[in-house]
């Protein structure tokens, strides 16, 4: 089995450049490549886009101290899947539930978009991560993530055809062995537009509880 992480990762050479730039204006912050947080073991894996640069990048775990992270996590906590509601730093004291978080993306991309190299670049970490935890369930955040996820599962398996899953809000797709759930991201932008309300958030987490 091969790596799910490399903390030391520069293959990327426009992220590792972005990633050094970052760190030379806040030398606080994590900015390397964002490791998965929770269990190896757990049945439900939610899949992000990429770090955020003042969120994950900063704190050094997925979806901690930004924007999306009070929804996220909220919705965790609300269905079980996370100790507490809130996730503000590495040392606070959260933890998962049988569930893992991790991102199709492991290093902060500029202005949140990855190319389509990247993201490829990094699949095999991604793959290696969903072939060791085997989860009952995945949920996509995001049609960036959903891609990826098949992706992964298509490589693996060549009855998995990535064009016969397409990315819907609360779709339940059955993927061989893995249920693939879609979500919209729950990016500043998704909730402030009001593509995603907290209400189809939670509905999608809802939907988990019914496989979990
Ligand atoms: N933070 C993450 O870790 N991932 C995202 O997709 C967005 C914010």
């Amino acid at each position: 089995m091969t790596a799910v992480y490399n903390e030391h990762c520069r293959d990327c050479p426009r992220l590792a450049a972005f990633l050094d730039q970052v760190k030379a204006k806040h030398p606080t912050y994590f900015c390397k490549p964002v490791p998965p947080f929770g269990s190896d073991q757990a049945a439900l894996l939610v899949v992000g886009l990429a770090p955020g640069l003042h969120g994950a990048n900063a704190t050094g775990r997925p979806f901690t101290g930004d924007w999306c992270s009070d929804l996220l996590y909220g919705t965790l906590h609300a269905y079980g899947f996370a100790k507490k509601p809130r996730s503000i730093a590495a040392d606070d004291d959260q933890a998962l539930i049988n569930c893992r978080l991790t991102n199709a993306v492991k290093c902060l991309p500029p202005e949140n978009k990855p190319t389509p190299l990247e993201v490829n670049t990094c699949l095999r970490y991604l793959k290696n991560e969903i072939l060791l935890i085997k989860p009952k369930v995945i949920v996509a955040l995001g049609a960036v993530a959903h891609n990826a996820v098949l992706s992964c599962l298509s490589a693996e398996d060549k009855t998995i055809r990535r064009s016969a899953f397409k990315f819907a809000h609360g779709a339940v797709h059955q993927c061989g062995p893995y249920r693939l759930i879609d979500s919209y991201h729950p990016s500043r932008y998704n909730t402030n537009t009001g593509r995603l309300t907290p209400e189809m958030f939670r509905a999608v987490f809802a939907k988990v509880r019914e496989y979990v």
